[in-house]
């Protein structure tokens, strides 16, 4: 495990154009095995879990070629219909080519997928979801193992408005000449994008796209495409918060807004100036930031837990009393504890934080237990007096 070393208390200031959605290009990487023919795709991130759905597509046969950040990948001519352990545990969205395979095969075997430690992070939905459209599960100890002999249309009730499960059933659906319904989908931008990928590819016909009930149908034909990544909105909110620690001054290039509005929304409650525009976003930080009384997480249109940690860093010196919640994933106040080792006043009392804001923290040897999390360090560590040194530094290079 490798470290990264921090030397706070200086004011950042500049422009950075924003790499694509980590979130939105690994969902159409596994997408890509739906198309029996050429896909390229624009702006991709060429970050570790890219790599990594990467291996699992030359693995399945696939043939994949980067330029600069185009991504050309052809899978005219795949051969496996199985993910190696060592392939399926390096991160969550492996999990999605069980999906895709399926669609494609009607049989897939994968094992039960890796990922960040933040919660216990199931897949009952995506098995459940699956199960109604007529997939059925083979006795296997230690792998998921599924088949489909005839896809049934139906409709799937998502109990929870799950990303990983609503992308599951997108890829799945597109196996599917009947008509599939899901509601309580989730409405995250990345939904959006993929299912603007799946029908610009012609492998679905949609509508409902952006809301919480998809209408699908596929069992068509493909065909080859271009598609550009949007921008990353964690990526952007992860800069804007590092401006607005440093009472820096940060414009962002390809980013919408429209992507991130609870996010921004909160910046400018805790003080922060913040000016949008066509694929751009400026921000600069306070003199000392505002407390925020509560702020919570959840499903989007809500503040996305993907910031949380984030917004963690900026409460431990805000000027007051300040409130976290978070809702969607269990484990994700742990990093509670880091930050008091760098001089937070936090209290964690079941899904909820509490801080009091000092006026700055001091650098310290912390550990990173997620990406995010080891991302909100290195944001603290911007802000504090010394040098501060994040272990785990892999977790963050994962995004
Ligand atoms: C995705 C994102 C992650 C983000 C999260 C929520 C990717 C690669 N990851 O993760 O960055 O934080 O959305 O916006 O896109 N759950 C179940 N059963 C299931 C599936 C989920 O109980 O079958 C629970 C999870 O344990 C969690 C909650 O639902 O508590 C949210 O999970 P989900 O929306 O599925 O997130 P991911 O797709 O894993």
């Amino acid at each position: 495990m490798s470290d990264i070393c921090i030397e706070g208390g200086i004011r950042l200031k500049g422009e950075i154009k924003i790499q694509g959605s980590k979130n939105a290009v690994l969902p159409i990487l596994a997408a890509s095995v739906l198309h029996p023919g050429i896909t390229v795709l624009e702006s991709v991130p060429l970050i570790r879990d890219v790599w990594a759905s990467v291996e699992i597509i030359e693995f399945l046969g696939g043939k994949v070629s980067v330029t600069g950040d185009q991504m050309e990948i052809d899978t005219r001519f795949l051969t496996s219909k199985e993910i190696p352990k060592r392939l399926g545990e390096r991160m969550r969205s492996s999990v999605l080519f069980l999906g895709a395979m399926l669609a494609r095969f009607g049989e897939a075997a994968l094992y039960r997928p890796g990922g960040c430690a933040i919660g216990s992070r199931p897949v009952d939905l995506h098995l459940r979801g699956l199960e109604s459209l007529g997939v059925m599960f083979l006795p296997d100890d230690s792998r998921i193992h599924a088949q489909i002999s005839r896809w049934q249309g139906g409709e799937v009730h998502l109990t929870y408005p799950s990303v990983g499960a609503t992308e599951q059933l997108l890829l799945a659906a597109a196996g599917n000449g009947e008509i599939t319904r899901i509601y309580g989908a989730a409405r995250e931008p990345e939904i959006v994008t993929l299912c603007e990928f799946l029908v610009q590819t012609g492998i679905l016909q949609m509508e409902g796209i952006g809301t919480g009930t998809l209408v699908m149908c596929g069992g068509r034909e493909s065909r080859d495409s271009c598609f550009r990544i949007p921008g990353d909105r964690i990526a952007a909110g992860t800069y804007l918060a590092a401006a607005a620690l440093t009472r820096g001054e940060v414009q962002l290039h390809q980013i919408l807004a429209s992507h991130m509005t609870s996010t921004l929304k909160a910046f400018q409650k805790m003080g922060c100036s913040v000016g949008t525009g066509d694929q751009w976003i400026q921000l600069k930080g306070p003199s000392r930031l505002k407390n925020l009384p509560f702020l919570a997480t959840n499903p989007f249109p809500e503040f996305p837990t993907d910031m949380q940690s984030a917004f963690l860093v900026m409460m431990t010196v805000a000027d007051g009393h300040s409130v976290m919640e978070e809702n969607v994933f269990e484990d994700r106040l742990a990093m509670a504890e880091s930050l008091r080792d760098m001089g937070a006043d936090i209290q964690v009392q079941g899904r909820r934080a509490f801080c009091r804001g000092v006026s700055r923290l001091r650098g310290a040897k912390v550990s990173g237990t997620d990406l995010r999390c080891g991302a909100a360090l290195v944001l603290a560590g911007l802000n504090a007096d010394g040098q501060t040194i994040v272990n785990n530094y892999e977790y963050v290079l994962r995004g």
